[in-house]
């Protein structure tokens, strides 16, 4: 099938590259020039595991195409997917301007009897697969296209992909939400995703409201879940409790399952704290509130600060002077993606107590040179980081965080204190040690 993805970062990305793999013929396009040129010449432009070994392959197989020229992308394509931005506007809502946009402009270059599917894969919120189709029927009759009713279909096909394990998750999806009425958009949809659901997962039709909200309640939900394990993790401290043994007990209970119950320095990302926001902000807009939502927005916030307020209480709240080692950039493992990362956060309180930061992360230092310049130190890896530090923190737990050369640490680190905002070490080990280690909704060792 001939397929268009307008739209080329994390998710445009890893869907044209990965329906290319099944042997569609793919065109993405991405108004940003330097990302299609370096596209084009074989270069990818984002840290996905699994990626870039299927993107060369499809590329050089000519079923992979990159254009900022949205009229030569979508042409031949039958299936034109939308992989845009939807930030949070000033409201907290989703900001629709790419996605309107681009409709538009859709709508001015579709044919009466050139049948086109327009689907939004962006996290949307409710009522914008209407949006789209109207704003693509009244850009057609603006440009003297006429009347296209009939001429198109526009289906909500939100995605679930999770950065870090993206190609997996898109390869074998858990299931296919597919929001559309239409027996025809149905059927070329049903083709397209056979060989992802070959395994027998489903692929879930409803309507186009169901399946935008769909998306919406698994994020929020999953966020629910972060911050109700931070505040049984912030009992725990108090109580004298251990959060990995209650994680443990309540993780076996098949209702409540094993998976999102670790608690840490709060969610970041692009995806949840936006789309948390973006729900509770649609309720509001209709006079309901969605007080979870507001509840697990205030927790993130706070836990977000709370492996500072740890920090701050060993210092005497005195951090000016003081050098950290920060190990973790990305919002977590496996990405180079430090959109709302929590360890930015960190930095941020770090840096404004007069305190210096000298970080390593494995992908995503780049990105973070970018956003902050010089205001933080990078270090080649991770041991470099820590020379002369005053305590290490962790802000990320990557797998080659998780079993470092202790006696090493020991011997670079001014003071033998760590911070852990992700409990990757086991508080015996810590006290063979001798660190001083606090982590979340443990007990300290001292
Ligand atoms: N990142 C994730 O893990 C994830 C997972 C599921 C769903 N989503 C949703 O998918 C959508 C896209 O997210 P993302 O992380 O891929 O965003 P992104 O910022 O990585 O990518 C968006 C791309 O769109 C391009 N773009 C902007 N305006 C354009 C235009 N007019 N024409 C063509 N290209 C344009 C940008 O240059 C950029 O390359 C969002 O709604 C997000 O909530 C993201």
């Amino acid at each position: 099938m001939k397929i268009a993805v307008i739209g080329t970062g994390y998710v445009g990305l890893v869907t044209g590259t990965c329906f290319a793999e099944t042997g569609n013929d793919v065109t993405c396009v991405d108004i940003d020039k330097d990302k299609v040129e370096k596209l084009s010449s074989g270069q990818i432009t984002i840290y996905e595991p699994g990626l870039e070994k299927i993107f060369v392959r499809n590329e050089k197989e000519d079923r992979l195409h990159f254009t900022t020229s949205l009229e030569e992308g979508i042409k031949n394509a039958k299936i034109i997917f939308l992989a845009l931005p939807t930030p949070p506007d000033g409201d907290g809502k989703a900001d629709l301007q790419y996605v309107l946009g681009v409709a538009k402009d859709i709508g001015c270059l579709l044919k009466k009897d050139d049948y086109k599917i327009i689907i939004d894969k962006s996290t949307v919120p409710v009522g914008t697969a209407d949006k789209v189709r109207t704003a693509i029927l009244e850009s057609a009759k603006h440009s003297g296209a006429g009347d296209l009713e009939g001429s198109f279909d526009v289906v909500s096909n939100p995605e679930f992909l999770r950065e870090g394990v993206a190609v997996d998750d898109f390869m074998k999806p858990n299931r296919v939400v597919i929001g559309t009425e239409s027996e025809r958009a149905k059927k070329l949809l049903g083709e397209l995703y056979a060989p992802f659901v070959r395994q027998g997962n489903p692929i879930i039709y409803m309507d186009e409201k169901s399946a935008e909200l769909t998306k919406y309640a698994a994020n929020s939900f999953l966020a629910a879940k972060i911050s109700f394990m931070n505040e049984i993790a912030q009992l725990c401290e108090k109580l004298g409790a251990d959060v990995d043994m209650v994680r443990k007990g309540i993780g076996s209970d098949e209702r409540i399952g094993r998976r999102f119950l670790f608690p840490g320095i709060g969610y970041g990302g692009s995806c949840f704290p936006k789309d948390v926001q973006a729900l509770a902000g649609s309720a509001r807009e209709i006079n309901y509130e969605f007080k979870i939502l507001e509840a697990v927005m205030k927790v993130n916030e706070n836990q977000k600060l709370h492996l500072v307020s740890k920090i701050n209480a060993w210092f005497g709240n005195d951090l000016k002077g003081k050098k950290f080692a920060l190990w973790g950039l990305a919002f977590k493992p496996n990405t180079d993606d430090i959109r709302e990362a929590p360890a930015l956060s960190i930095i941020e309180e770090l840096l404004a107590a007069g305190a210096s930061v000298t970080a390593f992360d494995p992908e995503a230092m780049s990105n973070v040179k970018r956003e902050l310049g010089k205001k933080i130190n990078y270090a080649d890896n991770q041991y470099d980081a820590l020379t002369d530090a005053d305590a290490l923190i962790i802000a990320t737990e990557w797998s080659e965080f998780r079993t470092p050369d202790f006696i090493k640490m020991t011997s670079l680190l001014k003071n033998k204190l760590i911070f852990d905002g992700r409990n990757l070490f086991d508080l015996k080990q810590m006290e063979e040690y001798g660190f001083h280690y606090e982590s979340i909704g443990r007990r300290v060792v001292n």
